[in-house]
Parts: structure tokens; C-alpha cells; sequence
């Protein structure tokens, strides 16, 4: 079968984006190549076609998608061939090349742009591995997605340093008995709604890192992370920046103490809707934590005695934590610029708002007091995924 045939006409011409899903009797795909506006392409479920090449580019004036910037393949069940054109000059302007299920395709063509590249390894159809080999001479920057750590065993350890970012989604595996070491240029991990992984440590791996010293961003998410284990995942991260934890449900106590000081690059820590979280302590050693967020946590009502000492700080965030009371008896740091306190306990709240007592005298030098949670506070508690 064929696509319809005003597919190569010039109606398409002033066409930007575009998303075909499950077109499964096409055998060729249009020449969409030679569309000179098309910034975003997907192709989802395309099951006949097994060949890419010259008809997908087009032949006309413009051709080779000239400014397309984000490229989607999904579900190409059966595509074993992908050629590229002579002079290489195909997808000048790729940012981004996402593929998921195309289990047969084992090359991508020479491309002129390095643009970053997102797989997607699923288990019924995993890419394979001289596809991983092939995208990694593209990409600027490699992604997995990924649903089961079992992949990790499949590829070579040369293969795993290039992997930048991992986002491990719905996995019920337990922690890989060495870890995530062999990821040793992994810089953003992100896991989430991973039952067990992060709920039990195998005992074989008492003494060493679990999650390599590279990782500069991780994200937590609908995952049970047993709250005197979660000082053990982040052992050794001197590089970490970011840490953030979302609907994290078995946690009541974080502690960040630690006999070694480790968290040395730590400037973010971001904890929304972990309703069991009753406390945080440690901090003395977070000598560059820069912001604290802590958000929608019914139990929340201790900040860590020492935040005091922490000369790095800069904004302190507590909102919609319904049981916070009492700010740190010794006060916060003289570096705190911004602080933004609103929906806590009503007594809190309420001294806040009179702009007196024991409370209000512990912010009152705070250049920036804010009360109630704006628009542009929102983009700070929840960031926008930065993938
Ligand atoms: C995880 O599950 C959600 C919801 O079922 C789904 O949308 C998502 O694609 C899954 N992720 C992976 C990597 O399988
Ligand atoms: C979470 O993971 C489980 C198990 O893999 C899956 O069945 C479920 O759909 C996922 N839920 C969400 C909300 O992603
Ligand atoms: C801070 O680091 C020192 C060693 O450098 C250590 O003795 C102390 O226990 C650490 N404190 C916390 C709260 O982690």
C-alpha cells in the first residue's frame, strides 16, 4: 500500500510538524524530506515499512529535511534499512532523535548535525546492539529509557560510558547487585514508579558506590525509597547537584550526616509530596547547598537543627507542609535571601502574617519574605523537565 499520493504534492509546503500513527500498510514512507518548514516529525506504528532511503528524503530543491530539529521512530517493527544520500548532507539542523521499538534496524545513516539521541529499550523489542554502536558515532548526547535493568548486562562496558542519561520507568527489579557503577559518564539519572529498586541493598555490595561519582542530577519519583538507605545510594556522588524527590511514600526521616563529607556539590534539594517525611537532618556538611524545597508533605514539620550553619544558602522554600510549626530554634543562615512560607501549621501561618513572635523574629532579616506561592514559585518547586 501506498501513502496517498498528495503527500507529494506542494499543499504540505508551509507544514512545521507532523505526527502519522500507525499507517501500518505503508511500504514507503512520502518524501517528507523535501517539506522545507518541517521542524518536527513522528512516526509511530509503521509495520510494512523495512527500508528508508532516497524516497523519504526527497529530490526537489529542498531536500534532506533542511530544518528539521526533533525526529521520532516508534513501533517500526520491521525496518532493516536505513540508507543515507551521497553528499551526507541529511538533517542539517537534528537537536533530537528519539527511537523506541525498531528491533531490526541495526544502522543509521551519517548524519551532518550531532544531534542528542533518546532510545528507548523495551524488553519485548530491544534495539540492537550494532544500533547502539551506530548512535553513539551520531549522537552528542546518549539516553536510555529504560523499564528493566537486565539491558545493562547485554551491552559492552564501552557502550555504557556513553550513556549521559538514564530514566529507568515502571521497573520491578531489585537493585542490580553491583549497582549502577558501570554507568561511569552518567550524569542524570532519573527513576520512577520502580517499586523495589531502591527498598533493599544486596549485601554483596556493602563497601562500594552504587551509583557512579559522574552523576550530577537525580530524580526520584513514585518509588519506595527506604529512607536509612537512601544515604547509602548517594555515597560518594561528589558531583551531585541536583537531588529531587517526588511522591516518595515510605520515607519519614531523611539524614544527610554522614562521617565523610561527599555531598560536596549538592546546591539543590527538592522534596515534594512524601506525606510519611517528618524530618531532615545532617545538613552540616552541604557546604553548597544554594536552595531547599520543601513541598506538599503532610507530615513535614522539622527542618535539620544545624541549617543554621549552612552559609551557602540562599532560598528556603516551605510550602503546603501542614504540620510545620516551628522554625530551627538556633534560626537559619545570615545567607538566606528568599523565603517563601505559606500554607503551614495555622499558627505559623498566622504569626507570619501579624508580623510578630518568636517565629516571625527568626526571618525578619530576610531580604525576600514571601507568603504566598506565586506563578513563578510554582516553576521553581516543580522544574521543568529538563530532557
Ligand atoms: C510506564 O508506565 C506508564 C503508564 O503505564 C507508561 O505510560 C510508560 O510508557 C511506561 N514507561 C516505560 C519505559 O515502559
Ligand atoms: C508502574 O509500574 C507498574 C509495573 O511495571 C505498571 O504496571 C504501572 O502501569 C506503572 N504505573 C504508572 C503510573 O506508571
Ligand atoms: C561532617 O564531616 C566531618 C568530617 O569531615 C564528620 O566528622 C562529621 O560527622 C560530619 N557531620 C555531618 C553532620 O555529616
Amino acid at each position: 500500500m501506498r501513502s496517498p499520493s498528495w503527500f507529494e504534492t506542494n499543499w504540505l509546503t508551509a507544514l512545521s510538524s507532523l505526527a502519522l500513527e500507525d499507517c501500518m500498510g505503508w511500504v514507503q514512507l512520502p518524501p517528507f524530506g523535501q517539506l522545507p518548514l518541517l521542524k518536527y516529525l513522528e512516526l509511530r506504528g509503521m509495520h510494512a515499512v523495512r527500508e528508508i532511503g532516497q524516497e523519504f528524503y526527497g529530490n526537489g530543491d529542498v531536500k534532506g529535511f533542511p530544518i528539521l530539529e526533533d525526529m521520532i521512530f516508534d513501533g517500526m517493527l520491521n525496518w532493516d534499512g536505513w540508507s543515507g544520500i551521497e553528499d551526507g548532507s541529511l538533517f542539517p539542523c537534528l537537536e533530537r532523535l528519539l527511537v523506541s521499538r525498531c528491533p531490526k534496524i541495526r544502522e543509521i545513516p551519517t548524519f551532518s548535525a550531532t544531534p542528542r539521541v533518546e532510545v528507548e529499550i523495551s524488553p519485548d523489542s530491544p534495539p540492537a546492539s550494532c544500533l547502539i554502536e551506530s548512535l553513539i558515532a551520531t549522537a552528542s548526547r546518549l539516553i536510555f529509557l529504560v523499564s528493566s535493568c537486565s539491558f545493562l548486562s547485554d551491552l559492552t562496558t564501552e557502550q555504557l560510558n556513553h550513556v549521559a542519561e538514564l530514566n529507568l520507568q515502571n521497573c520491578t527489579d531489585p537493585m542490580p547487585a553491583g549497582g549502577f557503577h558501570r554507568l561511569s559518564s552518567l550524569q542524570v539519572f532519573r527513576i520512577s514508579n520502580c517499586s523495589t529498586l531502591l527498598s533493599s541493598v544486596s549485601t554483596e555490595a556493602v563497601d562500594t558506590y552504587l551509583l557512579s561519582p559522574s552523576l550530577c542530577h537525580i530524580e526520584i519519583a513514585q518509588s519506595n525509597v527506604h529512607c536509612s538507605l537512601l544515604p547509602r545510594y548517594l555515597q560518594g556522588l561528589t558531583c551531585l547537584s541536583t537531588l529531587v524527590l517526588n511522591s516518595c511514600h515510605l520515607m519519614t526521616s531523611l539524614s544527610f550526616a554522614s562521617e565523610s563529607p561527599h555531598l560536596v556539590a549538592l546546591e539543590s534539594i527538592t522534596i515534594k509530596d512524601c506525606n510519611e517525611l517528618a524530618s531532615l537532618d545532617g545538613f552540616r556538611n552541604l557546604s553548597a547547598l544554594r536552595k531547599l524545597v520543601v513541598a506538599d508533605c503532610y507530615s513535614f514539620c522539622s527542618l535539620p537543627v544545624d541549617l543554621n550553619i549552612v552559609g551557602s544558602l540562599e532560598k528556603l522554600v516551605i510550602c503546603g507542609c501542614p504540620m510545620m510549626r516551628f522554625l530551627p530554634e538556633d534560626g537559619l543562615p545570615a545567607s538566606v535571601q528568599t523565603i517563601l512560607l505559606s500554607k503551614c501549621h495555622p499558627e505559623l501561618d498566622t504569626q507570619l502574617q501579624r508580623k510578630e513572635g518568636a517565629e516571625w523574629n527568626k526571618i525578619v532579616h530576610i531580604p525576600e519574605k514571601k507568603l504566598e506561592v506565586g506563578l513563578i514559585d510554582l516553576l521553581t518547586i516543580f522544574p521543568a523537565n529538563s530532557s
